[in-house]
C-alpha cells in the first residue's frame, strides 16, 4: 500500500474510535441484515466479539505502514477463522457490511480516496487469512 493510502486508513480511523462501540453494533447488525446466514457462527452474546474486532482492526490499522509486524497474528487469525466455519465467499460479506459501516460512521469524510484505500486495507488483510487458512488444509490433508 502506498504511504498515501496508508495515512487516509489511519486518520479515518481516529474519527471511528470515539465511536467504536456504535461502530461495531451497527457493523453486525448489517452483517446479519445482508448475511442472516452467518449469525449462527457467532456466539450468542457478541459483546466480547464486538470489543476483539475493534481491537483487532485498530491493531491492523496501526501497523498498514509495517505489515511485516502483524504478518504471523493474521495468518493465525485467519487459521482460527477456518476453525470457526468462515468460507472465502464469507469475507467478501464481511467486506462489503465494513464498508458500509465506515460510510455511516465517517459521512463526508467517506471519500472515494478513502473508500479505496479500505477496501485494499481489507483485501490485504482477508488474503493473509484466506491463504493460511488454505494451507493449513492442505497440510492437515497432506499428514
Ligand atoms: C479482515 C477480516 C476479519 C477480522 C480482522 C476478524 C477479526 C476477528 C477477531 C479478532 C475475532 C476474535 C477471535 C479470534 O481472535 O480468533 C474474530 C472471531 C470471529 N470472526 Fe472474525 N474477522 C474477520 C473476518 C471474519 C469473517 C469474514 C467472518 C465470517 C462471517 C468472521 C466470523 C467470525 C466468527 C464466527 C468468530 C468467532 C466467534 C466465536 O466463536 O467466539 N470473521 N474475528
Amino acid at each position: 500500500m502506498t504511504p498515501a493510502k496508508v495515512q487516509l486508513v489511519q486518520e479515518s480511523f481516529k474519527k471511528i474510535v470515539p465511536i467504536a462501540a456504535a461502530a461495531a453494533d451497527l457493523f453486525y447488525e448489517r452483517l446479519f441484515t445482508i448475511a442472516p446466514e452467518v449469525r449462527s457462527l457467532f456466539p450468542q452474546d457478541l459483546s466480547q466479539q464486538k470489543k476483539k474486532l475493534m481491537q483487532m482492526l485498530a491493531t491492523a490499522v496501526a501497523n498498514l505502514h509495517q505489515v511485516q509486524n502483524i504478518l504471523p497474528a493474521v495468518e493465525a487469525l485467519g487459521r482460527r477463522h477456518a476453525g470457526y466455519g468462515v468460507t472465502d465467499k464469507d469475507y467478501e460479506i464481511v467486506r462489503e457490511a465494513l464498508l458500509w459501516t465506515l460510510e455511516q460512521g465517517l459521512g463526508n469524510d467517506f471519500t472515494p480516496p478513502v473508500k479505496e484505500a479500505w477496501t485494499e486495507t481489507y483485501l490485504t488483510v482477508s488474503w493473509v487469512m484466506k491463504n493460511a487458512a488454505a494451507t493449513a488444509v492442505v497440510m492437515e490433508a497432506a499428514e
